[in-house]
């Protein structure tokens, strides 16, 4: 009965890959895994660019080998990113499905975050066989304890604020540095504990109260601290603000950086290349076993695969021990 089954699975002829939502670096090396996977399994590969909005456009491309070559140590994406508003609708996702069909892509694999996962859900369910693979420098994928491009996304902000670091405490002010996350703090608990930064504020944990950053400033001047460094993660809100009512408040000179999107560019570190290329590979085995509305994740040091639908219920959290530490270490 299982064998029947399983010969009833129409095997995957071509399979389709896209980018999609905020780039991150490592993506390049996910494409050219699935790319040169999925020759290696005897499949076709078309490239779809400009995520969902270049599927509707049917911007899509025969890739081979040679395609992916030269772009595993490149950051961005050569097949481009974008954000697509028409394909959060029924008649996008109808439309995407068709033109799978009339492509001959009867396996997806798409690399981003949690949005891009929503889409390949909508395909899988029109019987497009998809799989996700998660892109993206915020960490914020619950099924997976990692992401493409967050390790290089974190030590290009750690190097930043390394040298923030340097003129604060030169000129013996307060610095708050902002990084990305706008929903996410990962990047800034990292980073404040890679850093030695004396505050961490992000979306999950920080109340608002200001007057609090404003006594640690005072009480971390008293024990002889000659800097306060603050990272700021993106959607707490305007950091240059910040930085005048705690100058005004404190006394104490204070500066606002935006790291910004250097964070998403730059050459992928070794991790984000190898991780980037087992998830990819991955991806490929998967469609080529007859799986969809799958993601593929990290978990307990082995590559996974969870139901898309199982892995978007997922919550994530910021590890609490992190956090109570990096402020025992800020002393
Ligand atoms: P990320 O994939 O990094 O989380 P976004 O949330 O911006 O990035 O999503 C990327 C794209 O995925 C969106 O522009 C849209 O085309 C598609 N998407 C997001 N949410 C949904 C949804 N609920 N249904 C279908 N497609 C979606
Ligand atoms: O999702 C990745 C991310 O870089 C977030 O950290 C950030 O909030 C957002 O994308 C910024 O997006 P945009 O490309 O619109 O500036």
């Amino acid at each position: 009965m299982a064998r029947a089954k399983a010969a009833d699975k129409k095997q995957v002829k071509t399979i389709g890959v896209l980018t999609s939502g905020g780039d991150a670096p490592g993506m390049n090396a996910a494409i050219r895994a699935v790319v040169r996977t999925a020759i290696a399994n005897g499949l076709k590969v078309k490239g779809i660019r400009r995520g969902y909005t270049g599927l509707l456009e049917e911007d899509i491309i025969d890739m081979n080998a040679r395609s992916v070559a030269d772009i595993i140590q490149r950051g961005g994406t050569i097949l481009y990113t974008a954000r697509c508003p028409e394909f959060m609708t029924a008649n996008g996702q109808d439309k995407g499905a068709d033109i799978c069909r009339k492509h001959g892509i009867d396996g997806l694999v798409v690399i981003g975050g949690d949005g891009s996962f929503q889409g390949a859900r909508q395909l899988a369910a029109r019987g497009v066989n998809t799989v996700g693979v998660p892109g993206t420098i915020d960490l914020d994928i619950a099924c997976t304890e990692y992401t493409i491009g967050f390790d290089t996304a974190v030590n290009t902000a750690m190097e930043a604020i390394d040298k923030v670091r340097d003129t604060s405490t030169s000129h013996e002010r307060c610095s708050i540095i902002e990084v990305m996350g706008r929903n996410a703090g990962y990047i800034a608990l990292w980073c404040g504990i890679a850093n030695g930064a004396e505050d961490i504020l992000t979306v999950e944990c920080y109340d608002r109260d200001e007057s609090k950053i404003i006594e640690n400033i005072r009480a971390k001047k008293k024990v002889g601290k000659t800097h306060h460094i603050i990272i700021n993660a993106e959607g707490i809100g305007d950091s240059y603000e910040m930085a005048k009512r705690i100058e005004a408040a404190t006394g104490m000179e204070t500066r606002a950086t935006v790291v910004g999107h250097i964070q998403r560019g730059g050459s992928p570190t070794c991790k984000d290349r190898v991780y980037a290329s087992a998830m990819g590979a991955k991806a490929v085995d998967i469609l080529t076993a007859g799986g969809s509305n799958r993601v593929v994740a990290y978990k307990h040091g082995e590559y996974v695969d969870f139901d898309i639908e199982e892995a978007l219920r997922m919550k994530k959290t910021l590890d609490p021990y992190l956090f109570e530490m990096s402020k025992k270490l800020a002393r």
